[in-house]
């Protein structure tokens, strides 16, 4: 009984082991026949059942049973520890490359971007001054006389009694003067800084773009048509345009300029508080007391000056409504750009 048991097991061994493709296979026929609840020693159990004179010959055929199985098990087991080696050795060059993940420019310099460009096709050139500033270029030569209530419209980081953080980039147009005789034609993109609580509609940094003209022979219309067909190539040729009459210190007269709300177009909706319209830039006429602080001939030379957000700008094109997402470099919200 126990032979042919001896022999049986040979024989399904030999089949299974020829069906074993991998070293998972391999380890469940392992623990099938060597385990210590396996065929084998379920067999060498049942030893004592034989009769005593064929015990030694059962025996011994159990013992050769169990190693032939082993030794064939071990030989299988080290060919696939070498087969897998070299799959992870080898090097197919032939297989397509891993994708990586590219970045992309932020919004914010796509935006400055495409307004430099558009200003600069216009014949602007561009220019940039430091974002530490003194008192007097920030406010004094843009005509904030100290103790003047103009000065409340900018809540100020002062980093001393005479330097702040610039709280817009009109200072650059001092720096400019001073440094070129006109005609000057320019942009002036940059970070500014005001103390004011972070909301959805403010942020304590920001950029500003600042555009000047002076020559003999500039005109408010011309201001006009800059910044119209400025607006029409950024944002399409589907909006209206007004400029409302208004007051900074450094232009007179001055100006802002609306259009048309993207969102409700003209019918009054919550983003434009029911007006109708949106904001996009100041400007008006170089006041002339800002040329004499930087000894421009008022009777001589006339200019105009635009500022405008650049955040402001994108929120409105891309129809973002909250201030803090330009700077969370949330992985979701800079990839839609
Ligand atoms: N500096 C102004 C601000 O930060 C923006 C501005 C308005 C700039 C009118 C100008 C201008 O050059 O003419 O609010």
């Amino acid at each position: 009984m126990l032979t042919k048991k001896i022999e049986q097991t040979k024989k399904d061994f030999t089949t299974e082991f020829t069906n074993v493709e991998n070293s998972s296979d391999l380890e469940k026929i392992r623990i099938k026949y060597l385990g210590r609840n396996g065929t084998i020693s379920e067999l060498f159990d049942r030893l004592k059942e034989a009769d005593k004179k064929d015990k030694p010959l059962i025996g011994k055929n159990l013992n050769l049973l169990r190693n032939e199985i082993t030794s064939q098990i071990n030989e299988a087991k080290s060919s696939f520890s070498k087969q897998r080696k070299s799959e992870t050795q080898s090097l197919d060059l032939t297989l397509p490359g891993k994708k990586y993940q590219i970045g992309s420019r932020h919004i914010l310099t796509q935006t400055l971007d495409e307004i430099k460009s558009i200003f600069k096709s216009m014949g602007f050139s561009v220019h940039e001054g430091p974002e530490l500033e003194s008192d007097y270029n920030n406010f004094e030569a843009l005509n904030f006389p100290e103790d003047h209530p103009a000065r409340d419209m900018q809540d100020t980081f002062f980093i001393s009694e005479d330097f702040l953080l610039r709280t817009h980039t009109s200072p650059v147009q001092i720096r400019l003067m001073n440094k070129m005789q006109p005609p000057v034609r320019a942009i002036m993109p940059g970070r500014v800084y005001r103390n004011e609580a972070v909301s959805a509609r403010s942020y304590c940094m920001f950029h500003q773009v600042e555009g000047l003209y002076v020559d003999t022979d500039v005109t408010f219309a011309e201001l006009k048509g800059t910044l119209v067909s400025f607006a029409h190539q950024f944002y399409g040729e589907d909006f209206e345009y007004r400029f409302r009459p208004s007051f900074f210190p450094f232009t007179e007269p001055s100006a802002e300029m609306d259009i048309t709300c993207f969102i409700c177009k003209g019918s009054g909706c919550k983003i434009c508080k029911y007006s109708g319209w949106l904001e996009i830039l100041g400007c008006g006429m170089v006041d002339p007391n800002v040329f004499k602080c930087v000894h421009y001939d008022s009777e001589k030379y006339i200019g105009y000056a635009f500022g405008m957000g650049i955040e402001r700008i994108a929120m409105l094109k891309y129809g973002i409504t909250d201030i803090r997402v330009f700077f969370e470099n949330d992985f979701r919200f800079l990839k839609q750009f």
